[in-house]
């Protein structure tokens, strides 16, 4: 193995998650396998562990882990969503569903991918490279007032309109295919106030991660993934997911909040007419942080946030 991908909140997943001996567990974002190594070894060889990825080369690395482990071993590849879908379908239940959202440093580090911006590279960055479109298609193809809303929804980008203009621009003379190009855009694009400014971070930072975003439909994925996880536990089962920013947590929160809420009656009713029970115990009344320590050890940690609930049993909440 050249590239690590060292998993963020490991201790925590383990604790919350509490997969033990015979647990069906499946890992929808697999990786490089550092949470599903920890997993099997609890799980043993009357478990079965399932990972899903949609990246080729996360199936080889479930290919090295299924040899080395004890436990029943299964891979879709696949959008996790569908994924899901599939396993739902055949009937699985499971006493842990796990996401950990985003990027792998596997991902990040292969310079060819074009994640990164520290890299100049083609400008892909799809998580399956063998299907849809690249993020250079993007920019070439979206209407500047369309590229500015993905910056601003997806990355937060306060100048999402200058530099969709700027790229509108440039690639009016030649395409913009490379991560350099980009930045250069980028660069080009923002005030050198703005660029400056303490704690601003790279200026590239937030179109890559709204471009990303998009290129991999990472947001509507998490929509139809929740509930789909959610639908394949057990009773007493547990739902742990990872975000790495706002956009991600906001909505794992709101997806918890919503399973965990019993009656919406209007206060003023006398007695409950809606009949709803809580579904859902959540375990992490805030997003469970890094400790500062693994922040120091891994870097990549630092914006990592864990929400985890447990099913309950029908009737349970009563
Ligand atoms: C942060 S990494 C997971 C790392 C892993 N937990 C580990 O310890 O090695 C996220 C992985 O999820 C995959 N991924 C992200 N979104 C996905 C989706 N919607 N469907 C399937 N895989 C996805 C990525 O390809 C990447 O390999």
């Amino acid at each position: 193995m050249t590239r690590t991908h060292v998993p963020v909140l490991a201790a925590e997943v383990i604790e919350l998650g509490d997969p033990g001996p015979g647990d069906t567990v499946v890992d929808c974002t697999f990786g490089a396998g550092g949470h599903a190594r920890l997993i099997a070894d609890r799980i043993g060889p009357t478990g079965t562990l399932v990972g899903i990825d949609r990246d080729p080369a996360a199936e080889d690395r479930f290919e090295e882990l299924a040899g080395e482990v004890a436990c029943e071993t299964r891979f879709v590849r696949a959008g996790y969503a569908e994924g899901l879908e599939e396993l739902s379908a055949e009937g699985l239940e499971a006493h842990l569903v796990l996401f950990d959202l985003g990027v792998s440093s596997m991902q990040l580090d292969a310079r060819e991918r074009g994640f990164s911006y520290s890299y100049d590279a083609p400008l892909d960055m799809r998580m399956d490279p063998t299907r849809g479109e690249s993020a250079a298609d993007l920019i070439a193809e979206l209407e500047p007032g369309r590229l500015a809303q993905v910056f601003r929804a997806f990355g937060e980008e306060r100048h999402a309109q200058r530099i969709a203009r700027e790229i509108a621009r440039r690639r009016a003379h030649a395409p913009i295919e490379t991560t350099a190009e980009l930045v250069e855009a980028i660069e080009a694009a923002i005030p050198a106030p703005a660029r400056r400014a303490f704690g601003a971070g790279h200026p590239a930072r937030r179109v890559f991660q709204a471009l990303r975003i998009a290129v991999n439909d990472e947001l509507d994925e998490l929509d139809r993934g929740l509930p789909a996880a959610f639908g394949l536990l057990r009773s007493g089962g547990r739902l742990a997911a990872i975000s790495f920013h706002s956009l991600e947590d906001r909505r794992v929160k709101r997806f918890l909040a919503d399973r965990a809420r019993g009656c919406v009656c209007p206060p003023d009713f006398p007695i409950c007419a809606c009949g709803r029970e809580p579904e859902a115990e959540i375990l992490t009344g805030r997003a469970v942080a890094p400790s500062p320590g693994e922040v120091a050890g891994n870097p990549r940690a630092r914006s990592g946030r864990l929400r985890v609930a447990r099913k309950l049993a029908p009737g349970e909440a009563a």
